[in-house]
């Protein structure tokens, strides 16, 4: 079946004890067994290990990606550490995106590095420096693209082939634009990372993560890691996701489409200098995008021709866009990613990476394109 039937059915049937349609919210955290030898024939003991509600997510999010399996966590974050957690060990080496999230940087720079675990941040736009970032202890690569906030991008299949040829595992960041416009499982990468914080859920009203594997063996170590870590997505949050990402395809190319007029319509701005989205054929990896994606998704950014203060006056100023974290929602937001999302990188690997700290960035919603619009027009 096609993606907007999927991002419906997949995974889940009306309930057969009542007929419901939507899956009941199993708030239980104990399942009753029919005997000692008849442990787990009904699928479920305990929330931790497995819970009916999650697993209907887990079950749609795999059908979505086009994966073996997929395991679901309280964040994004968490599911980040699951992969670190799940394939690399003391003394050996992760290599990662240069340009991620910033949560993604401290987990690994702060929590893991405490545990022995090295890391490299890699510019994997170019595979030639991936390639020679690789020691005898790597096993791991991490590629976020498009890359939060800079929107770079990186080629997965390249990747994914330099990472079959050398034994790592390759998850990708998918966050950004969903699987309705990117499969890294079709282009060759392990694990699709998401934080169905974002597009998933899509309405500013959950925090998750998942992963979705291309293997059920790789499917099975991140379970183990799931369970005994204690690192779940809870009933409630994956029914809300459950719904929300019944409309993926019908938000994203809205949101996509008012992104695309927005980029424009900045781009004209005198007193904006620089516009940055995929969509754009000024955006240096145009073609990367258009190959490897089916959309540009509805991320931006913008530097203002009066930098740092400006770009602060805008976010300060501007109405109906909210000034907060958070992306891939209905509402649009504003967000100042020095401060914001990435203030924990510190000020030198910002500079090095390219984040600067006049970016402003857009993640465009669901309202109507001309209100957007005119708010960013009467704050410029
Ligand atoms: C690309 C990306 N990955 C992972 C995360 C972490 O997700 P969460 O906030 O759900 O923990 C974020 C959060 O902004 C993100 O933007």
């Amino acid at each position: 079946m096609r993606f907007s039937t999927r991002q419906i059915h997949a995974g889940s049937e009306p309930d057969p004890a009542t007929g419901a349609v939507l899956p009941p919210i199993h708030q239980s955290t104990t399942f009753a067994q029919p005997s000692v030898d008849g442990y787990l024939s009904k699928g479920y003991s305990y929330s931790r290990s497995g819970n009916p509600t999650v697993r209907a997510l887990e079950k749609r999010l795999a059908g979505l990606e086009g994966g073996a399996d997929c395991t679901c966590y309280s964040t994004g974050m968490a599911a980040v550490s699951a992969v670190l957690h799940a394939f690399l060990n003391a003394g050996e080496h992760a290599l990662v995106s240069q340009v991620a999230y910033g949560g993604t940087y401290r987990v690994c720079t702060q929590i893991f590095a405490r545990f022995g675990a090295r890391f490299t941040f890699v510019d994997t736009s170019n595979p030639d420096a991936v390639r020679a970032a690789i020691t005898p202890d790597t096993r791991l690569l991490l590629t976020e693209t498009p890359a939060n906030p800079t929107l770079v991008l990186s080629d997965i299949a390249a990747l994914s082939e330099i990472a079959r040829s050398n034994g790592l595992v390759h998850v990708v960041d998918n966050t950004f634009l969903s699987p309705y416009c990117q499969l890294p499982l079709a282009l060759g990468a392990d694990i699709s990372l998401h934080s169905t914080t974002k597009y998933i859920d899509g309405h500013n009203a959950t925090v998750g993560g998942a992963l979705i594997a291309a293997s059920a063996e790789l499917d099975e170590q991140l379970r183990f890691v799931q369970n005994a870590t204690g690192s779940i997505m809870s009933p409630m949050v994956a029914w809300l996701t459950l719904q929300g990402v019944k409309t993926l395809s019908v938000r994203m190319d809205r949101q996509s489409a008012t992104a695309m007029a927005i980029a424009r319509y900045l781009g004209g701005h005198p007193a904006v200098g620089e516009v940055c989205y995929p969509g754009l054929e000024s955006f240096a990896q145009h073609d990367l995008a258009k190959r490897q994606a089916s959309g540009f998704g509805a991320m931006l950014w913008c530097e203002l021709k009066g930098g740092l203060e400006a770009g602060k006056n805008l976010m300060d100023r501007v109405r109906l866009w909210t000034l907060a974290e958070n992306l891939g929602a209905v509402e649009s937001l504003i967000t100042h990613p020095a401060t914001m999302t990435h203030a924990d990188v510190e000020p030198e690997e910002r500079r090095r990476v390219g984040l600067r700290d006049g970016m402003v960035r857009l993640s465009v919603g669901l309202e109507d394109p001309e209100d957007l619009i005119e708010a960013l027009d009467a704050a410029l």
